[in-house]
């Protein structure tokens, strides 16, 4: 029988990769240049499998072709809002997605941009690089301190879950979230977190807010001028979710005026395309999407792929289906 023909949009950790040659008839992309709307449509009428990422728009216009050889997408990340989901499912195709491998390395980064912001790490090393720096002083680069305050999380899924941890029993921090669902009791025991009825009720306690729900329509600008305005002066935003559940002008405004004190964000709307008043801004700090890359949650991402569409061929359900 001859083997599944797959094709993946990007280049995959090279380990991935010789197993993906081993088990199909695969084409990479060598080049790890982005796909164009016309390639992701070919790739559908001539693969099995398509393979695409968080960075590639698959839109209902390229799902909608007729004449798809395509069954399955193998989404690399855990998020799927790059994919017009109910367009997949109107076509009948089976989409799943890489959850829980890239937990931690995720809320490691939460905390990094957490702990940034409030010490002002970039704009530190950026006085030492421009070697701006005159010497130690009492009131030289005050921040905030971290230990012991409270930390609200919006969102309350996996990820966040795993930021509560490393704050509270790292950082003594208290936890704060809001949640469309009730978490089980027990997780909440752990983190004697409280769980905030409000959006506003959360914005207003917390010294810092982390972002972790998913992006789309439903939470477009969920953070916005007005939201923006109820935060502490003291406060520090961090996004590793997705760019557009911040409103990008909003925030640089709050920043330029001093509404919040900081910002640590690790996604943007548009991105790559960043707003460029954000480069002019020292109360932020930017990473270029870096939440799951560890050479070791890569691995485990690409692995999860591989697993979900094996599962799908030999006739199983797929551990991680999400339409
Ligand atoms: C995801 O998986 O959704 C991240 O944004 C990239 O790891």
């Amino acid at each position: 029988m001859s083997k599944p023909k797959v094709i993946v949009t990007r280049k995959w950790p090279i380990e991935v990769e010789a197993q993906l040659k081993s088990l199909y008839d695969v084409q990479l992309n060598e080049s790890d240049t982005p796909m164009t709307a016309d390639e992701l449509k070919h790739a559908l009428l001539t693969a099995d499998a398509l393979l695409p990422t968080v960075t590639d728009l698959i839109t209902a216009d390229i799902l909608n072709i007729e004449g798809k050889r395509t069954k399955i997408i193998g989404n690399f990340g855990v998020g799927y809002n790059n994919i017009d989901i109910n367009a997949a499912k109107s076509q009948g195709l089976v989409v799943t997605n890489t959850p829980h491998v890239l937990t931690d390395c995720t809320a490691d980064i939460a905390m990094l941009l957490l702990l940034m912001s409030a010490r002002r790490a970039s704009e530190g090393e950026r006085l030492l690089r421009n070697r701006q720096w005159t010497g130690w002083r009492p009131t030289h680069m005050l921040g905030q301190k971290v230990t012991g305050k409270t930390l609200g999380l919006i969102g309350f899924g996996r990820i966040a879950q795993a930021m509560a941890k490393k704050a509270h029993y790292g950082f003594g921090m208290k936890i704060l979230f809001y949640a469309p669902s009730q978490p089980a009791q027990s997780i909440i025991d752990d983190l004697q977190a409280t769980r905030c009825e409000t959006v506003e009720e959360l914005l207003i306690e917390a010294n810092f807010v982390s972002l972790h729900c998913p992006g789309g329509d439903a939470t477009r600008h969920l953070i916005n001028e007005q939201r923006l305005k109820l935060m502490r002066p003291s406060a520090h935003l961090i996004n590793t979710a997705r760019g557009d559940v911040v409103d990008s002008k909003a925030l640089i405004k709050a920043l330029k005026e001093g509404w919040i004190a900081g910002a640590g964000l690790d996604v943007f709307e548009g991105e790559p395309n960043i707003d460029p008043d954000f480069l002019e801004l020292d109360n932020v700090t930017l990473l270029p999407h870096l939440g799951s890359a560890t050479e070791e949650t890569r691995i485990a991402m690409g692995n999860r792929v591989l697993e979900n569409i094996a599962a799908f061929f030999a006739g199983e359900e797929p551990g991680d289906r999400v339409a």
